[in-house]
């Protein structure tokens, strides 16, 4: 069996035009500015328009991963979209990315692990090229979750925003590429975070409609603490797994769910403020494309260069969670 190191060689994001700010949900919602700031670090989010969905916003990235890479669209094997807000049931939104971008050699599929799925893929994806099964594969986190959010739920409203960011994933030299990675999930928390209608449990009916059960239902204040915990745990695990110490990492760039998370998780591992990527106030939550998104800015700004230590880490809806270590 070949043991070839898988690592990201290209990156790209794209996000909606349109921004939702504080000020905007002030006049929608009874909250404020001052209440989203101070829980969230929230300033303003991305929103797609009404004509504006998921895969449009995830072959545009995927496009700049696939330049930034410089191989040929054509080498891409499989195409992997995580996101809990696909285009539509069927078919899936990885394979209508993969002819909107041309892939016409690539499997086309979607991981559903809400905001983990972006670290789910990277997993899965690093495994198929270690064996040698593929050269060349994207993983996108592509998400417009304000179209499943109840804009009368203050609690759930304030937090989401749209966008999406991919990764080209190919062979890399020995000791660079995915160092340590793991996924963990655990259904018993699924209703902590969920949206219960249009499946076949409860279908799409006028009942469901009118219940508004095809909407987000989000207990965050019990999802908080868990969040913290599942990071801050598989994040150490990682980090001892790849071989190094928490002094090593260069750079976290931790799933964007709240910057109070965010915080604590940073606390708990003891790391430094400056060394923890955060974009919240100007993204919002975008699910599982926070961590891509995220990424290829640090990437671009030259926060994460060559030789970089990088550790990322999700959690999401299911419950589900992440930790992958890097080495650029
Ligand atoms: N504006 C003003 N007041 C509000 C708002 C709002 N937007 N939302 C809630 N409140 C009120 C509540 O009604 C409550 O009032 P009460 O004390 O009178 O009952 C009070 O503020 C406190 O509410 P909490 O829910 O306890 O507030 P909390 O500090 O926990 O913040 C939040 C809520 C922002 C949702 C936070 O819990 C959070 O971010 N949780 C984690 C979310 C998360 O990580 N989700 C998983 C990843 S996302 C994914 O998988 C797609």
């Amino acid at each position: 069996m070949t043991n070839q190191n898988a690592g990201i060689i290209g990156m790209g994001h794209a996000y909606p035009e349109g921004i939702l700010t504080n000020a905007d949900l002030e006049k929608i919602v009874e909250t404020s500015d001052e209440w989203i700031t101070t829980r969230t670090g929230i300033k303003q989010r991305r929103k797609a328009r009404a004509d504006e969905y998921t895969s449009q916003f995830g072959s545009l990235a995927a496009k700049q991963a696939v330049e930034r890479a410089g191989i040929d669209v054509t080498d891409i094997e499989l195409v992997v979209c995580a996101t809990t807000t696909p285009d539509q049931i069927m078919p899936s939104t990885g394979a209508l990315i993969q002819a909107q971008i041309g892939a016409v050699n690539a499997a086309g599929m979607d991981v559903f692990a809400a905001c983990s799925g972006f670290l789910y893929g990277l997993t899965m994806v690093e495994s198929m090229i270690r064996t040698g099964q593929i050269k060349y594969a994207l993983v996108i986190g592509a998400e417009v979750l304000t179209k499943y959010v109840d804009y009368t739920d203050r609690g759930t409203c304030v937090i989401f925003g749209d966008g999406a960011g991919a990764a080209v994933l190919g062979p890399v030299a020995e000791g660079k590429g995915i160092l340590a990675t793991k996924i963990r999930s655990d259904g018993r928390y699924a209703e902590q975070l969920y949206s219960p209608g249009g499946g076949t449990k409860l279908g799409t009916t006028h009942k469901t409609i009118d219940n508004g059960d095809h909407f987000f239902k989000m207990k965050g204040n019990e999802l908080f603490k868990i969040a913290v915990r599942s990071m801050a745990d598989i994040s150490a695990e990682m980090v001892v797994k790849a071989g190094y110490t928490v002094d090593d990492i260069d750079m976290v760039v931790p799933h964007q769910a709240n910057q109070r998370i965010t915080d604590a998780v940073a606390s708990r591992l003891g790391v430094p403020e400056e060394k923890v990527y955060s974009n919240i106030a100007q993204m919002g939550n975008t699910s599982s494309a926070s961590i891509p998104i995220a990424l290829d800015e640090c990437i671009q700004s030259g926060k994460i260069k060559e030789g970089s230590l990088v550790l990322l880490t999700a959690f999401g809806g299911g419950v589900t969670w992440g930790g992958t270590v890097i080495r650029f």
